[in-house]
């Protein structure tokens, strides 16, 4: 890392990914303006209040209170920096396409204020070609004297939030660049507070490089996925088998059932990669496959409980852990929501409990009701399910967080 810069940046998006990114610079001294469009998270942040789990409340309240941290909710404070960085969300469509429409409008409200000299930077995941074709584009039309004099970088953000070991800081860093000029600027930019900053030829490879890590995640979970009901029949525990094979010192690497793949990343990258080679004419039958396989999981799931719990009477089942992983309040894209939509499509009322999820649409919190079964779905911390356990409640998990208990059967 290098010494200590001076000067000012602007992160657009204050989430999972733009705050951290924040907070990681203005402690090795950027001033920070962090943009978000929500002003109820503008005016939390400038109160210290973190809503993301890996901030937490005092070290923000430390950079607020020095200054080096603003939220604000005005693009015109970009006009101040030198460094601009996008972190919003890139999500699916309907259809399950790639959705930029968020990306496409933070790059017009940011384009008009960008001052000539600047480094904009992509963090948000999107197919090869967004910096290239799309943003640039966008400055060009939106900004007085266009694309001139401004410096396009991609650095596609890799954190996984809660991951202790893996953070923004040593997680190695992509980065490239529409010219060498802005290659180089990025790389100085993120040398300031990552400790290992790749530079690769063109934003396209980084771009691509984001796609493929997350697609290798989707096709390898997948993989066990489909092996689920062959152990099933077998009666052979799959993380034993995967723990077994985890033994093998080179060519193999543990991936773990679940109830779906969740989350921003792991089900919508591989859209984006699917969407943009189809484009093309080019078929990629394996991220196609995997994105079924993962997708059956809910109904899998479902047939799971429903036969463990079969001959109970109660309509009601209970569903643990609704977020999209441990550790985080977040439930975009979690299976949960899906294994509660195949429930209700049979009839079932779904309850949730979830010690980090406050509410979750279309499903009611669980008040101590009778129940036909329950799933463990995301291992949260503080899950308890002994007085399920003592009420012999069936329960199936899906996680492998509570092998051994009786009455509580493994994926
Ligand atoms: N969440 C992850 O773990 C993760 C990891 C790696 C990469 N990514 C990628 O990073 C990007 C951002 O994801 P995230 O999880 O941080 O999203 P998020 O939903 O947590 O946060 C995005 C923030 O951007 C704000 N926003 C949206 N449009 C805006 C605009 N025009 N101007 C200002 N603010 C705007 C929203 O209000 C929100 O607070 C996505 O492309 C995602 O795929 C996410």
């Amino acid at each position: 890392m290098q010494t200590a810069p001076q000067g000012t940046i602007a992160v657009i998006g204050q989430g999972y990914v733009g705050l951290p990114l924040a907070v990681e610079a203005a402690e090795a001294g950027w001033t920070v303006i962090g943009i978000d469009k929500s002003l109820g998270i503008v005016k939390n942040l400038n109160m210290g209040r973190s809503h993301i789990e890996d901030v937490s409340d005092a070290r923000l309240a430390v950079l607020v209170k020095g200054k080096q941290y603003i939220a604000s909710g005005d693009c015109e404070e970009i006009s101040k920096a030198t460094v601009c960085v996008i972190c919003v969300p890139t999500p699916l469509d309907n259809d399950g396409k790639p959705d930029t429409s968020l990306l496409e409008s933070a790059v017009k409200s940011v384009a008009p204020h960008l001052k000539s000299g600047t480094l904009l930077v992509n963090e948000s995941t999107s197919y090869p070609g967004t910096l290239r074709d799309l943003i640039r584009d966008i400055v060009e039309k939106n900004r007085e004297s266009g694309a001139e004099g401004i410096k396009f970088a991609s650095a596609p953000e890799r954190i996984d939030p809660q991951n202790k070991e893996w953070k923004l800081s040593t997680t190695p860093r992509l980065i490239s660049g529409l010219d060498s000029e802005a290659r180089k600027a990025a790389e100085d930019f993120y040398s300031t507070f990552c400790r290992n900053v790749v530079p690769v030829s063109s934003p396209e490879v980084a771009e691509l490089a984001k796609l493929l890590e997350n697609t290798f995640r989707q096709v390898n979970i997948a993989l066990v996925n489909q092996i689920v009901p062959l152990c099933h029949k077998l009666d052979i525990d799959i993380r034993e088998v995967i723990e077994a094979a985890g033994t093998k010192p080179y060519g193999f690497m543990k991936f773990y059932p679940g109830a779906g793949v969740g989350g921003h990343c792991i089900p919508v990258d591989p859209m984006y990669l699917l969407w943009k080679s189809r484009q093309l004419g080019i078929d990629l039958p394996f991220i196609e496959k995997a994105d079924d396989v993962n997708g059956k999981m809910p109904e899998y799931v479902v047939e799971r409980l429903l036969a463990l719990a079969a001959g109970r009477e109660s309509n009601n089942v209970l569903l643990l852990g609704v977020a999209y992983k441990p550790g985080v309040a977040d439930v975009r894209e979690s299976p949960a929501l899906v294994v509660a939509e195949r429930l209700k499509s049979r009839g079932f009322e779904v309850l949730y409990t979830d010690p980090l999820v406050e509410n979750v649409s279309g499903i009611k919190p669980y008040k101590g009701e009778g129940l036909r079964g329950a799933i463990v779905i995301t291992a949260q911390p503080g899950l308890d399910l002994g007085p399920l356990v003592s009420a012999g409640i069936p329960i199936l998990d899906c996680t492998g967080a509570f092998k051994g208990i009786s009455n509580v059967e493994q994926l």
